[in-house]
């Protein structure tokens, strides 16, 4: 499904930056319950307005991480500074970060505007204050209409709001989102990403998010750290970690591609890139990369299914990487097909295709004997 990357992408890039301090650092952190390491010896930078997404399997540390920076959970080892501050010590209701949890508990009693002015009355604000902080919260989660109701008179949506509402009320500059938008179904869910974004720009607060949803994270964040068994594996732009995973793990976890285990067979290193060939077991591929291995190797071949051509003629290039076999099923997606091709040798392969109608081709169905290839800037290699 095509996606767009929001209303207000900007050009912000504060990590490539090597004089930019980072607004949050997670600085060597170990976390163990036990002799369980949930979070294995991880430093993180994340930077003042950023968006930055965590995603990983279930139980990876995702939660304990953010727990660590709300203060709920020490560090067993390693620091946490916020504007090169060390944290520790530092009780949860003194940090400049609030935690919106995976179940944002509201108080059924208490109607909306009682909901969101709660953290506001702890902190004894003038009542004047209070007030005014609560009607600019409804206005920005578009809940005027609302204000007096209780809990259970809203939707799952609205109630998600009124969480978000709350969160936001006390003005922390760190907003910290446990599965913010699981509750809701996929329509809502995509408005109040946009949502999201759109208070997020215009507060300019940094948002640490944590979700399960993969094309979620791509659609809101700056960035995306993929999270396993309480390390980074990367941390990168969504368009990054799409185009170029850095290893078999990154690339199966985000979007569909096929990979296809072999070892190096040459790198040659004429051009800016090198002209690294793999052998699969059988498939030779050609693939335009930098690329640290060495022949002998084993390295993964990759590819997402969209960058893969499939025709009924064999591609008159004989540059193009190309295999040959049968259509074994057909994925019809709306805006896109995906066809799984029985290779010769009998192993499968992905290719998908925009349905924009040429009805000058016959079109291919089940059965066919096809083409696929791809060019040889159009896959990678993955060493790790
Ligand atoms: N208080 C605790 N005592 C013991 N183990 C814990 C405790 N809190 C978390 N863990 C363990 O630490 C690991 C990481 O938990 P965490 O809640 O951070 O995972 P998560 O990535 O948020 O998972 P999910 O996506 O399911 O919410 C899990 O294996 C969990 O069982
Ligand atoms: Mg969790």
């Amino acid at each position: 499904m095509a996606k767009s990357l929001g209303p207000v992408k900007r050009k912000f890039s504060p990590w490539t930056d090597a004089d930019a301090v980072p607004f949050i650092r997670f600085e060597n952190v170990t976390k163990r319950f036990g002799d369980f390491v949930a979070v294995d010896n991880l430093t993180l930078d994340i930077y003042e307005r950023e968006f930055f997404s965590l995603l990983g399997p279930s139980g990876c540390g995702k939660t304990t991480l953010m727990r660590m920076l709300a203060g709920f959970e020490q560090p067993t080892s390693g620091r946490i500074l916020l504007q090169g501050k060390d944290l520790s010590g530092t009780p949860p209701y003194k940090r400049p970060t609030n935690m919106m949890f995976q179940s944002y508990a509201l108080f059924p009693h208490m109607t909306v505007e009682k909901n969101i002015a709660f953290g506001l009355e702890q902190d004894s604000l003038p009542r004047g204050e209070i007030d005014a902080r609560v009607q600019e919260m409804l206005k920005l989660v578009k809940l005027d209409q609302f204000a007096k109701r209780k809990p259970n008179q809203l939707s799952g949506g609205q109630r998600q709001r009124v969480a978000l509402a709350r969160s936001l009320a006390k003005r922390p500059k760190v907003l910290l989102l446990d599965e913010p938008l699981g509750a809701l179904d996929r329509k809502l869910r995509e408005e109040t990403q946009f949502e999201l974004m759109d208070i997020q720009t215009k507060l300019g607060l940094t948002f640490l998010i944590v979700t399960h949803d993969q094309e979620e994270a791509m659609t809101v964040s700056d960035r995306i750290a993929v999270m396993d068994k309480g390390i980074l594996i990367q941390v990168a732009t969504p368009a990054e970690i799409y185009e170029a995973p850095n290893s078999r793990y990154v690339a199966d976890f985000i979007g569909d591609i096929n990979l296809l285990e072999g070892k190096l067979i040459s790198r040659d290193a004429a051009t800016a890139s090198d002209t690294v060939k793999v052998d699969c077991e059988g498939i030779n591929v050609t693939v335009e990369q930098t690329c640290a291995a060495a022949p002998g190797d084993a390295v993964a071949f990759a590819i997402r299914p969209e960058k893969v051509r499939i025709s009924l003629d064999q591609p008159a290039d004989v540059s193009v990487n190309a295999l040959h076999g049968e259509v074994w099923d057909i994925g019809y997606l709306g805006d896109f097909s995906v066809f799984i091709v029985k290779l010769d040798d009998g192993r499968m392969f992905r290719a998908a295709q925009a349905n924009v109608s040429r009805l000058v081709d016959r079109p291919i169905t089940f059965g066919d004997m096809v083409w696929l290839s791809w060019s040889a800037d159009a896959g990678l290699v993955l060493t790790r």
